[in-house]
């Protein structure tokens, strides 16, 4: 196969229609998915029985799984917002079987960019759509508009660090793909080649397949949406909630408060930034670290982003040997205080060394259990 890959003008919509893919399956059932959900939730400060009679907007739902567990809390109105003709027959069926309850589901098939609706909506979510987006900012202001006074928008997040083991991975694919004769082998090799790391993960609750079609063969647009930048951008109209993982401790004293805004949001990003570094590794303990090496590590996992672009496009040798210094420089810098994180960048270098040689049955070693923290969620009150 040709390893260069086709560019999509729409973030998700475009490639997701091509293939027929609907993002959002869950393989768990409804038991495990609800308990997911639930920790979510409480992560973000929803409280789900709160959900009854109140009125919901999904922007960008996939498959509407995530949806099962919002409509069994008896909302009064979901209302859905996707741009792919898959998901909305997927959101349908599940409709026309029942599976929402008694509450009405609203559906509009279109860009979410487009959508305008006088309504306002107790609780909005845009999970897995926002990063990515060519404009992520004005992406959230838009559906952010939506929102109720004292009503609540989740988001997701995700940023080039938090990526860095996704980049990793997804810069074989050029390898793989000149060796395979078509997709559904391009697929199977992958889904081998990717299976030591995604059992070392766990609690996968899609197929394998759908991960390596979703996560790898997918042209990503530019990925970069932090919380710190949503929490910037949402500023004049929101405070932060919740988020997940939650790194906020918040011991201002409530009688101090007055006025729309309590302060939290500049607490928040302070936090953020000192914590940032953790999202590298989802096993990693969150530690503070000097907000100068936090840029240093920025500037050299943003270099390793514009590399992967460069790859995925032309993937030349001179690109992979300068994804490879990259990564020493980074396993080099967290040696001391990541250890695990240094081992598992180390392992890679050997083994994506060993894979462009031509050896295929090459171990990662520890690389395999090194994951980010890839997406994120941020949870925000509209407070004026
Ligand atoms: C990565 S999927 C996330 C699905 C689900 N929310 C989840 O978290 O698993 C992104 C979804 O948003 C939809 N989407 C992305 N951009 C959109 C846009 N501009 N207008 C309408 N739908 C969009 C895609 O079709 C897809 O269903």
């Amino acid at each position: 196969m040709n390893p260069s890959n086709p560019t999509f003008s729409k973030s998700f919509i475009d490639y997701y229609s091509a293939k027929g893919l609907v993002p959002g399956v869950q393989n768990d059932d409804n038991l495990r998915l609800f308990q997911r959900r639930r920790g979510l939730y409480s992560h973000l400060g929803i409280v789900p029985r709160l959900l009854q009679d109140r009125k919901v907007l999904e922007f960008g739902p996939g498959s509407g799984d995530y949806a099962l567990f919002t409509a069994s809390h008896d909302p009064q109105l979901i209302q859905f917002v996707e741009g792919s003709n898959d998901c909305v027959a997927s959101i349908e069926e599940k409709r026309d079987s029942g599976q929402f309850g008694s509450c009405e589901i609203g559906i509009h098939l279109g860009d979410i960019l487009e959508y305008e609706d006088p309504e306002l909506y107790d609780v909005v979510l845009c999970e897995g759509t926002i990063p990515g987006q060519d404009d992520p900012l004005a992406f959230t202001r838009h559906i952010a508009k939506f929102v109720a006074p004292g009503g609540v928008l989740v988001i997701t997040n995700a940023t080039r660090l938090s990526l860095l083991s996704d980049v990793c991975r997804r810069i074989v694919l050029p390898i793989f793909q000149s060796h395979a004769n078509s997709e559904d082998e391009l697929i199977q090799s992958l889904v081998d080649h990717f299976t030591p790391d995604l059992d070392a993960l766990g609690n996968v609750s899609r197929s394998y397949s759908n991960w390596v079609m979703d996560i790898i063969i997918h042209p990503w647009h530019d990925i970069q949406f932090s919380i710190a930048e949503s929490i910037e951008i949402l500023s004049d109209q929101f405070e932060i909630l919740g988020s997940s993982p939650r790194f906020l401790s918040d011991w201002s004293w409530y009688k101090a408060i007055d006025g729309d805004f309590s302060g939290i949001n500049e607490r928040a990003l302070k936090s953020y930034r000192e914590l940032e570094l953790s999202l590298l590794d989802c096993r990693a303990v969150p530690q503070a670290f000097p907000l100068e090496t936090v840029e240093e590590f920025t500037q050299l996992t943003n270099s390793a982003y514009q590399l992967h672009d460069a790859l995925l496009q032309n993937p030349e040798e001179k690109y992979y040997e300068e994804f490879l210094k990259n990564i020493k420089l980074l396993s080099g810098l967290l040696i001391e205080r990541m250890p695990d994180t240094a081992k598992a960048l180390q392992d890679y270098h050997q083994g994506l060394s060993d894979l462009l040689n031509g050896k295929f049955n090459t171990d990662f070693g520890e690389f395999c259990s090194f994951w980010g923290r890839g997406q994120q969620y941020s949870s925000y009150i509209r407070v004026r």
